[in-house]
């Protein structure tokens, strides 16, 4: 029986991508950059193509997804985010689509827990200084931080990400507080605070995290008015998506000193990122490094191919069908 044809848009770890030559005849994408629509679409017209392997850079817009040949069956993304596919055009094409939830929940709660720590600690100036050979030496009131411990922390959007950063994040002492849809039994038993509404729970805390999809629903949730129910002196850090926060409320605030500090991982339109940020000190900035560990993408990629194998080997559906 000769393998089905999988277009992977990127290239993929060397284990993920072995695992799909065994299986697969695939068509690679060589320059390891996001493909256009058109160039996706292209690619996945020069075949049989039955299977899309995507990750998050990857537009797939109704008008890509119309252009894909009538043989895909599934795209199965590289990310447990949707938002850079149009899941109703999928829907109505017949195209399932899969994300990789669970696996990354660890490695983006580490890097939620590293941009608090570093924002709350100076770490970005503390190393440009250094770096810089501009450190004069030691001196008693030298880029003081916050002590996290006795802080409270606040999750928006108690996730499986949120979970694992409540449990690291009391490790550090700190309480935490959540805002979500509902309470979470998990959640309460563990010790953390729900506040139904969003006022409550932004002037409760010193911290805030955020969790939410992207999409139209939660674009600049945290817009100016949000900023200002925070506390004076707050921080706040985003590993989920960058269109959920105002970029130019939030920089205006870091500027006048509302907020203590921020870090952001995940960015509007990234690889571009709002202009003020490269000039604002307190503030920390990641290139999207939520989920990249070794172990992480090793797992996110099985776990693509798990999806991939159940339509396209096996004829079953998939484990993580999000339409
Ligand atoms: C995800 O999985 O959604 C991460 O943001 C990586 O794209």
């Amino acid at each position: 029986m000769s393998k089905p044809t999988l277009l992977l848009t990127r290239r993929f770890p060397d284990a993920v991508e072995a695992r799909a030559q065994r299986d697969y005849i695939t068509i690679p994408n060589p320059a390891d950059t996001p493909f256009s629509g058109e160039a996706l679409a292209a690619a996945a017209n020069d075949g049989e193509v039955e299977g899309i392997l995507c990750a998050a850079g990857d537009a797939l817009s109704a008008s890509t997804i119309a252009s894909l040949p009538s043989s895909v069956k599934i795209i199965a993304t590289f990310s447990v985010g949707t938002d850079h596919i149009d899941l109703a055009a999928a829907r109505d094409r017949g195209v399932m689509v899969t994300n990789t939830p669970d696996v990354l929940s660890v490695a983006t709660a580490e890097i939620a827990m590293l941009l608090i720590l570093t924002a709350a600690r100076r770490g970005g100036e503390a190393e440009r200084l250094v770096r810089g050979r501009q450190w004069s030496g030691w001196a008693p009131t030298q880029l003081m931080g916050v002590t996290l411990e006795n802080k409270k922390l606040g999750i928006l959007g108690m996730g499986r990400i949120g979970q694992a950063l409540a449990r690291m994040a009391r490790g550090f002492g700190m309480e935490v507080h959540y805002h979500n849809r509902r309470p979470l039994p998990q959640a309460e038993e563990a010790g953390a605070m729900f506040h139904a509404d969003d006022a409550g729970f932004l002037a409760a805390i010193d911290v805030l995290s955020m969790h939410i999809p992207g999409g139209e629903a939660t674009r600049n949730w945290l817009n100016a008015d949000r900023i200002q129910q925070l506390r004076q002196g707050a921080i706040v850090v985003n590993t989920g998506r960058g269109t959920t926060v105002d970029d130019a409320a939030l920089c205006k605030a870091l500027t006048d000193g509302h907020l203590r500090a921020a870090g952001l991982d995940v960015f509007a339109g990234e690889p571009d990122i709002y202009p003020g940020y490269h000039s604002t000190p307190n503030l920390v900035l990641f290139p999207h490094l939520g989920s990249a560990t070794i172990e992480t993408r090793d797992a996110m990629g099985f776990r693509c191919l798990d999806n991939l194998d159940a339509v396209l080997l096996r004829h079953e559906a998939p484990l993580h069908a999000v339409t």
